[in-house]
């Protein structure tokens, strides 16, 4: 038995199956009228709006959708990138909004020589700016650029700490200072939510970029980030594809299981990701009106691939895994057939296959090469089919 040290309680972490609470999920097709809904036009009219403001209230707080001004250039840009495969371009985005204004650095690297525009694969950085270099002189499978520009695709990153730096005393310094009036609200955004908003704001870059297709873009995203790839993918419809990466508790993962990480434990050390009002839920998840199966369908149908390591429990395999099942129901009203397995697969045992993907990878808690491979996988099932 783990245990974590939250103030001068010791509140053990469970990492035993048979000892995950019994709990019913909030049924994702059931609308707050009671109404079960069974096709297309009632989901995507009443349930998912329903479960969208679900979200906004209670985990991940507002998103908003106006600002000021927006403008972006091409602060440095090389056409012989990678011994010529790739074509660098640095831009910087800046977004106003009351008179402040947020910079954004994207790293983006199109593949020369094949017809433009291309699809493209965007990281939401939570780990060193190094791991996404534009130099390529730190290469790292985090973040696997080469491997993604031989399979054609362009492959582009911003780091979480232009949107909002990664620490509870700092992360008002971002896209905040935009929105002051987010950090007054209950269901104020935060560093989460802010990341999301970045990649949105990446996303109108690519709307501008003539060779990049902005209608197959992969928004992807390691733990931390994963769960902000789900949140900004379930946000904005424009991201053709979903991949959340270990994104465990407020990710993928089931909450009602309290299995591993729990919600008391993130809120407590993370207080500057989520909503206030989802500290209501600290020790309390039967309360939720939701869980996170809930946030995978409303990124449906667009494809979602969601993995796990065999050494992470602390992200509950199991619950993810789940988690990724539920939402099965939500694919079905567009008449989609998932192909995962009834239970959690063997380990390094991919079901790459949209609408929805799964893997557990062996090993640790780690974004890898061998990750990506399956991302690319997938998105070339996803994109040669349309
Ligand atoms: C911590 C945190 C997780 C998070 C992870 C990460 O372990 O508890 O919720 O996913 O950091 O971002 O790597």
């Amino acid at each position: 038995v783990y245990s974590i040290l939250l103030s001068t309680e010791l509140i053990a972490q469970n990492y035993d199956e048979a000892k995950v609470p019994s709990y019913i999920l909030p049924d994702v097709l059931k609308a707050q009228s009671e109404k079960v809904v069974t096709n297309v036009k009632d989901w995507e009219n009443i349930r998912r709006p329903e479960i969208l403001t679900l979200f906004e209230e209670n985990v991940y707080g507002q998103m908003p959708k106006t600002f000021d001004k927006y403008e972006f250039k091409i602060k440095n840009e090389n056409k012989h990138s990678m011994n010529g495969k790739a074509h660098l371009k640095e831009v910087e985005i800046a977004v106003t909004n009351h008179n402040q204004t947020v910079m954004i650095h994207l790293v983006l690297f199109v593949p020369t020589g094949i017809k433009k525009p291309v699809p493209a694969f965007l990281l939401i950085n939570n780990r060193g700016k190094n791991n996404t270099s534009p130099t390529r002189d730190t290469l790292s499978g985090f973040w696997p650029a080469e491997q993604v520009i031989d399979a054609g695709y362009a492959v582009a990153a911003f780091h979480v700490n232009d949107a909002a730096p990664d620490h509870k005393d700092s992360y008002q310094n971002g896209v905040l200072r935009l929105y002051p009036e987010q950090l007054k609200a209950g269901n104020g955004m935060k560093a989460i939510g802010a990341w999301a908003w970045a990649a949105s704001r990446i996303m109108d870059y690519f709307e501008n970029d003539k060779d990049i297709d902005a209608s197959k873009i992969v928004l992807t995203g390691h733990s931390r980030g994963g769960k902000a790839s789900l949140w900004a993918a379930a946000q904005d419809s424009r991201f053709a594809m979903c991949v959340s990466n270990c994104s465990g508790n407020t990710g993928a993962a089931l909450s009602h299981r309290r299995f591993g990480e729990t919600i008391q434990a993130i809120n407590t050390t993370f207080p500057h990701w989520f909503a206030d009002n989802y500290k209501k839920f600290n020790d309390n998840e039967s309360a939720l009106p939701l869980d996170q199966h809930m946030l995978v369908s409303l990124i449906a149908p667009r494809p979602v691939y969601v993995t796990n390591a065999s050494e992470d429990l602390w992200a509950d395999p199991v619950g993810t895994f789940l988690s990724l099942k539920e939402a099965e129901r939500v694919y079905g009203l567009y008449k989609l057939k998932s192909a995962l397995p009834e239970s959690i697969p063997a380990i390094n045992m991919p079901f790459v296959k949209p609408p929805l993907a799964y893997h557990i990878r062996e090993g640790v808690h780690d974004m890898t090469s061998y990750d990506w491979a399956q991302f690319i996988k997938n998105a070339d099932l996803y994109f040669k089919s349309r």
